[in-house]
């Protein structure tokens, strides 16, 4: 655990969350890094860190602007519930984040990972992670070989967890990061570093075990088994989707709408746009149903794919030009 804890205060990377213990800073980044990579949500949270500095300031923001400043990131339930969450701390609290893993633990969005990182992280508390980066690190430390995803395995690897993190509680001496990182003690250390291993060296392929401070004790490279764990079983197979955008001008303004509610991605703004069978080749039809009349042209524009839990999305985005209406001569009377 000591060879881990310096490894992280010498290669810790320099994140702009680290800057600070303050606990509604660092919740806000934990929710974003759910299911997004670090370097996409630098500049989001920089910029919502600006636009709503504190608690009383989420509570307040309206339901376009908190949209707005998530665009981007997907899975739009994260940011509906980071805002019930501070109205309910405004309501209850003050609107002071709450002290102890279980009244944070109670907010709503919050579950056990998040709640963990952020009482370790703002608060040194010994709360476990275990998230996709810790299972990774600690089923190859341990060679387990069981799927991290049965219940009793995940029990176990949380208890595991657990003991590290409460073994760093027990550590005596100060850590210190290098620049300007804050640290609120070693059980700050101990999960980030878990994070940062699985992150930046313990990488689902081709991990770095050579400058690995755990490379001695790892049982899944004594036994040459790094890159067959974690063991998570069959994936479930992805299904392909295609759907058709149709991109309309119209003196300098695109047409827009906006997704109802109750629907995936609600009240967000797209292009007209519909789902597809793979064979259709002649897109005009569906044109003329969308749009609500034929285009007078209708031109391949870019196709992008995107995959989203088990979809694999092609969207291909086509340029429909409006028919021009034609003038009437004006008849001249008489
Ligand atoms: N992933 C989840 N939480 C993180 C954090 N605090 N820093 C870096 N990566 C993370």
């Amino acid at each position: 655990m000591l060879k881990d804890l310096d490894w992280f205060t010498r290669e810790a990377r320099d994140l702009p969350w680290r800057r600070t213990l303050d606990p509604y800073a660092i919740w806000v980044s934990e929710i974003m890094l759910q299911q997004t990579q670090v370097k996409t949500v630098i500049p989001y949270w920089e910029r919502w860190m600006r636009e709503l500095p504190d608690i009383a300031a989420l509570a307040s923001a309206s339901p376009e602007k908190i949209h707005k400043l998530w665009e981007g990131l997907g899975y739009y339930t994260r940011v509906r519930n980071l805002q019930k969450a501070a109205q309910q701390l405004v309501r209850e609290n003050g609107g002071a984040f709450p002290q102890t893993f279980d009244a944070v633990l109670a907010l709503t969005g919050i579950g056990r990972y998040t709640a963990g990182a952020i009482t370790s992280i703002a608060f040194n508390q010994p709360s476990p992670i275990l998230d996709g980066n810790v299972i990774r690190v600690l089923t190859r430390l341990h060679g387990i070989e069981e799927n991290p995803r049965d219940k009793e395995t995940n029990a176990k690897l949380w208890q595991l967890a657990e003991e590290l993190v409460r073994a760093a509680a027990r550590h005596e001496s100060r850590i210190t990061l290098h620049s300007t990182l804050l640290l609120s003690g070693p059980c700050s250390a101990l999960n980030q570093s878990l994070m940062e291993l699985g992150a930046l060296l313990c990488t689902p392929k081709q991990p770095n075990c050579e400058v690995c401070p755990w490379r001695k004790p790892c049982a899944a490279r004594a036994t040459n088994r790094v890159e067959a764990l974690p063991n998570l079983g069959k994936r479930a197979a992805a299904t392909d989707r295609r759907f058709i955008a149709f991109l309309v001008q119209h003196r300098g303004q695109w047409l827009v709408e906006q997704r109802p509610a109750g629907v995936v991605n609600a009240h967000l703004w797209e292009f007209p746009n519909v789902e597809i069978d793979s064979q259709t080749t002649d897109l005009l039809p569906t044109a003329k149903k969308l749009l609500g009349g034929k285009p007078a042209q209708l031109e391949p524009l870019v196709t992008i794919k995107h995959s989203i839990t088990r979809y694999r999305i092609s969207l291909e985005a086509m340029l429909a030009s409006r028919k021009k209406r034609r003038r009437r001569r004006k008849v001249p009377v008489g």
